[in-house]
């Protein structure tokens, strides 16, 4: 199964999924790392030896013109899925619409609980003792598609949206890494999964 995975950030999520891709047995590989600005974990394309792309959202003078760009650069690696992991920026319809159901999302709650782009410290704020980790079919919605995986993260006493975010990701990594499998070996069927 070819992935490109879009991110923002570090990319810690993409580090797990480049790791369980160096198993030969894994059935996926990531074919091109994508970005929205120049994004720190663009390194891992060097590390891991995967060419990387940033269409940088800044350099278009509409969300709907960095879509098209976005959709152009993803349609040359031709994937079999496009994973968002950290990609802290919401895709336009026609994102969606060029690849849906073939587009995953993580997020750091337990969705629908806690959606857009501050869910670890929307948790925090509202004092709850447990969140979670979420993995979906992006639609047009934020955060609304259909859950792929999910699972529950205790919320600690003190704990700051660092350290909860640090909990929450190496289940959201689990989840990701699990859940391409399952696609890539037909347990899965996203179209199934998206019509239902
Ligand atoms: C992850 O928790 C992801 O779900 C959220 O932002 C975080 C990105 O972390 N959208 P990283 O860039 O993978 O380290």
């Amino acid at each position: 199964l070819k992935l490109v995975v879009l991110i923002s950030g570090g990319g810690s999520n993409l580090r797990a999924l480049l790791e369980a891709a160096a198993d030969p047995e894994y059935p996926a590989r990531v074919v091109a790392i994508g970005a929205d600005r120049d994004a720190d974990g663009l390194v891992l394309g060097e590390e891991y030896g995967i060419p990387t792309f940033s269409v940088p959202f800044t350099a278009y003078e509409s969300r709907d013109a960095w879509g098209e760009a976005l959709i152009e650069e993803i349609r040359r690696w031709e994937p079999d899925l496009v994973v968002l992991s950290g990609l802290m920026r919401l895709v336009p319809a026609s994102v969606v619409a060029a690849f849906s159901p073939f587009l995953l999302n993580t997020h750091p709650a337990y969705l629908p609980e806690f959606p857009g782009a501050h869910g670890v410290r929307d948790a925090i704020a509202a004092g709850v003792t447990q969140t979670g980790a979420s993995l979906i079919v992006v639609d047009d919605s934020v955060d609304g598609g259909p859950i792929i995986a999910q699972e529950r993260v205790p919320v600690l006493p003190g704990d700051t949206e660092s350290t909860l975010h640090d909990r929450i990701k190496p289940v959201e990594r689990r989840l990701l890494i699990q859940a391409v499998r399952d696609i890539a070996t037909a347990d899965l069927d996203l179209k199934e999964l998206a019509a239902s």
